[in-house]
């Protein structure tokens, strides 16, 4: 090999141990960006000693409560459901297996009320309710008995004939 070509050689190698590193480079900026903000957030951080997490759960625990109790405008906030002197029952005997949305999409009378006490009793294991049961009773026929009749009847699907389309 003579000296020029040997040169040559060399001059290549730097060349492209220069291109790769550049294209290390690249590809750490490609990877870095959309990153950084992830970095950025960890790096900043709130950072809260001890004392300071013991006081925010207390705060936020006296928050939770005193929201467990809040009533605006006749509504018992948490549960969405009429406050009255009878709430108390419903909040102590329906609200351990569902939610109260379950109870307050629900409108029947007081006998559509006991028929689904009843009906949770046989199949759901709803506990006898005893001397609570007419004071729920009084509370649901009351606040969430059926609502009056709008501008025309629901359909009786019963009643209803129905046909096949003919293609
Ligand atoms: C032991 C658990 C339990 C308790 C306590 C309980 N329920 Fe239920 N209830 C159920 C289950 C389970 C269902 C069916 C849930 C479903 O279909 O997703 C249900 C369904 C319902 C429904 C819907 C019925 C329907 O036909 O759609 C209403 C309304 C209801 N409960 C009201 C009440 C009331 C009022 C009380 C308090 C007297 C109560 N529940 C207490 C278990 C319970």
């Amino acid at each position: 090999m003579s000296k020029q070509s040997f040169d040559t050689n060399k001059s290549w190698d730097a060349l492209l141990r220069l291109l790769n590193l550049i294209a290390l480079i690249v590809i750490c900026i490609i990877i870095y960006i959309p990153v950084k903000p992830s970095i950025d957030r960890y790096m900043n951080r709130p950072r809260y000693n001890k004392e300071e997490l013991k006081k925010m759960s207390v705060a936020r625990s006296q928050e939770l409560s005193n929201d467990w109790d809040r009533v605006e405008k006749g509504i018992h906030v948490q549960t969405g459901m009429v406050y009255d002197s009878n709430f108390k029952h419903i909040q102590s005997h329906c609200l351990s297996c569902h939610s109260s949305k379950l109870i307050t999409q629900n409108r029947a009378d007081r006998a559509g009320w006991k028929s689904m006490i009843r009906w949770m009793q046989k199949t759901q294991g709803l506990h006898d309710l005893s001397d609570s049961e007419p004071r729920i009773l009084d509370y649901l026929s009351k606040h969430y008995a059926p609502k009056e009749v709008g501008r025309r009847p629901n359909i009786d699907m019963k009643e209803l004939e129905w046909y096949l389309l003919q293609g």
